[in-house]
């Protein structure tokens, strides 16, 4: 005891042995989370939500913030184009979209596969943006003569593309669309809308000349919900910087952010408004695992393909049937599934959540009721030693059998 009096950091050797156990740190027991975002998050990312306060100006998290602003880039092949990331949800990313690149009454076109680009040009229209949609048969994309078309008919300010539709788990072709926008209409904006898509499918951010990519953390990213992800051409930053009216919003101002993504950017802190200090940390435990971990980008993608696939096929098997119409439009982060005949949503998704197993019901209005959706991201697709996919494959299973015997 004297021992510990005169030298007090014996007294604290126990607890930092204590606290590098805690860096094994394992979850608690919980139902597996398989909806289209939020997904499961590793060990290691939800250790790193856990880390100690920091101030949002100290030198460390300056570091943090500076890799995650790298990595990100990293993540969609760009050498220039400029991250912002903020607090908020990725509907955060369409109104800093909104607010930032289009001016009141400039024409905007918006390629509807589903629920979420309802969101996007309703967003749009609040800003004062004159808002065309061509929308896809259910399942379905647009078709490219069609956009063709009506790029020919008007000149747009931008385009906006849902990579994946969350609603309809449908793919769009983005390096074709934007291919198409390029040699059509070249200083037409092309805005993708990757929520649901980033990590999961691969994005090639400059060499498929693409200006804005806009997500959100706790999809294919593997983070926690709360981070805001727009990454930004240096095309569609010179027409922001050349507006001819002031921004119609504050926090959402990319005036305020540029200098302060710049300074974390060079390590440096700087203050606008303050970030999400813990879910920066936990980020950037997930691109490092992303980008530096010891499966590459390109195998992360097939691996992906490769969970979709089998999970696609072994529904089928049962008599589900896939809502995107062919497989080329197929999410591979994600599936969406008709029940089959006689088989409504309270037959399926209760129970597979008594077997622990959370899916999501679903959205898109016009067949609400007719299918559900199920999320296959991040480690669940990548780190089949989990057993996430043979463990909802068996729910399914079970589930059909139990609800067709209790309808004999
Ligand atoms: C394609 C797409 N866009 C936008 C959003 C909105 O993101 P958030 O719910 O994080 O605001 C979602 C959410 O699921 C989405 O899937």
């Amino acid at each position: 005891m004297a021992a510990l009096v005169r030298c007090p950091s014996l007294l604290y050797r126990p607890l930092r042995f204590f606290a590098s156990m805690s860096r094994k740190f394992v979850q608690d027991p919980h139902k597996l989370l398989l909806i289209p975002g939020p997904i499961e998050v590793a060990d290691e990312v939800l250790y790193a939500n856990a880390h100690p306060s920091m101030s949002h100006m100290s030198p460390d998290f300056a570091s943090a913030f500076g890799d995650c602003i790298r990595m990100t880039r990293d993540i969609l092949y760009s050498k220039d184009a400029q991250p912002f990331l903020i607090a908020g949800s990725g509907t955060f990313g369409w109104d800093q979209v909104s607010a930032n690149l289009v001016e009141p009454d400039e024409d905007v076109l918006v390629l509807n596969c589903g629920y979420f680009a309802e969101g996007f040009a309703d967003c749009l229209h609040a800003y004062g943006a004159k808002v065309d949609q061509l929308t896809a048969v259910i399942g379905g994309t647009v078709k490219l003569s069609d956009i063709e078309a009506a790029l020919k008919r008007k000149k747009y300010k931008l385009i906006t593309v849902t990579h994946v539709d969350t609603s309809t788990a449908v793919l769009s072709n983005i390096k074709v669309v934007a291919e198409l926008v390029r040699r059509v209409s070249p200083d037409t904006l092309i805005v993708l809308d990757a929520v649901c898509s980033v990590a999961s499918e691969e994005i090639q951010m400059d060499a498929w000349g693409i200006d804005v990519v806009l997500t959100a953390s706790q999809k294919g990213l593997g983070t926690p919900p709360g981070l805001s992800i727009v990454v930004v051409s240096q095309m569609a930053l010179k027409v922001f910087e050349n507006r001819s009216t002031p921004v119609r919003t504050y926090y959402a101002s990319w005036k305020k952010w540029l200098p302060i993504m710049k300074a974390y950017e060079r390590n440096a802190a700087a203050y606008f408004a303050t970030p999400p200090v813990n879910l920066i940390y936990a980020y950037r435990a997930s691109l490092t695992q992303i980008t530096r971990g010891p499966v590459s980008l390109q195998d992360r993608f097939e691996a992906h393909k490769d969970t979709s696939r089998r999970f696609k096929k072994f529904a089928e098997s049962l008599g589900f049937k896939s809502v995107p119409l062919t497989e080329d439009v197929s999410a591979n982060g994600m599936t969406a599934l008709y029940f089959p005949d006689g088989i409504i949503a309270s037959d399926i998704v209760p129970s597979l959540l008594k077997k622990d197993v959370v899916v999501a019901g679903g959205i898109h209005s016009a067949i609400k009721d007719k299918y559900f959706r199920v999320g296959h991201m991040g480690v669940t697709a990548v780190n089949p030693e989990r057993g996430d996919m043979d463990k909802i494959s068996d729910a399914l299973a079970e589930t059909l059998k139990e609800a067709k015997a209790s309808k004999l």
